[in-house]
């Protein structure tokens, strides 16, 4: 467990995490993304029943075509209306896409301090798909939720205080210092934060404590298969984003990521030997090559 390094209590963290999303105004979960998530239990879609239900935000609308006509969804494929793209794209990729421009339209309302945050969050939670669908293809859906979300309180904090601003760069890299520091400052960290706004939007557990741990090298034997192999996944996908952004000629250039991508090998069972080819494979889904 994460906890205070100086009392080795766990509550102050999330404490003034629940500071920083009371102040911000967290929304639970949009109705429309629940109706999505039950219809994606049922044996048959109907895609007809899928437009009507979201066609009704306007707003949220231009964004999600926008998105669906993204070489992530659709190879540059343009939509002008919704019937076309999830006809185009299917429903579970609809689905992805959807949540995607939910989150990035709260985000947007409450204001983005830092730019780089959605491409990086982007970026990732599509690493974390391609990733997922090779070690653990029925978390897939999860793993792209948890790389969406994984670093969504480093954009909340600054909203309840304004000097954590400049700190937002250093919090989205596999960085394992982060939470000290971040506990010094503000007296919380993104990961404790994102865990409550994330739980705001009823995110199972599995997704829920690889967000709070993402940034901890550690593996605990209590957890389940699934968030064991959620978190790998995320830290597997932060390791090699890392890479490609800082072209770096190392996937592990501290000792802590040394030791987590021993982890990491061993729950998802695979050698370090197939990094390069991971990260070709990730190359070409962000060229829309998948
Ligand atoms: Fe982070
Ligand atoms: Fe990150």
């Amino acid at each position: 467990m994460i906890s205070d390094p100086e009392t080795g209590s766990t509550d102050p963290w999330l404490e003034e995490a629940s500071n920083v999303i009371s102040k911000v105004s967290v929304q639970a979960q949009p109705r429309v993304l629940i109706e999505l998530n039950r219809i994606a239990r049922q044996p048959d879609v109907c895609f007809e029943s899928v437009a009507d239900l979201v066609v009704k935000d306007v707003g949220l609308c231009a964004k999600l075509l926008k998105l669906a006509s993204s070489p992530m969804f659709s190879n540059g494929q343009r939509f002008d209306c919704v019937q076309d793209a999830l006809m185009t794209i299917g429903f579970q990729e609809f689905r992805r896409c959807f949540l995607s421009v939910s989150i990035e339209c709260f985000i947007s309302k409450v204001g983005y301090p830092y730019r780089g945050f959605w491409d990086h969050s982007m970026q990732v939670a599509s690493f974390c798909q391609v990733l997922a669908e090779r070690f653990c293809p029925q978390h897939a859906f999860q793993a792209y939720t948890l790389g969406l979300f994984h670093d969504v309180g480093a954009v909340l904090i600054p909203m309840y205080n304004k000097s954590y601003a400049d700190h937002i760069a250093r919090a989205l890299p596999l960085y394992f210092g982060i939470t000290e520091l971040e506990y010094a400052l503000v007296k919380t960290n993104h990961c404790a934060v994102g865990e409550l706004f994330a739980r705001n939007w009823s995110l199972s557990e599995d997704i829920l404590i690889p967000l709070r741990h993402h940034h901890n090298p550690k593996f605990d034997d209590e957890w389940s298969d699934t968030t064991r192999e959620l978190k790998a996944i995320l830290q597997l996908a932060e390791l090699i984003n890392d890479k490609i952004e800082k072209k770096s000629d190392t996937y592990t250039p501290f000792s802590q990521s040394k030791d987590t991508l021993v982890r990491i090998c061993g729950v998802l069972g695979f050698g370090p030997q197939i990094l390069p080819e991971l990260e070709q494979d990730l190359l070409a889904a962000l060229e829309g090559e998948k």
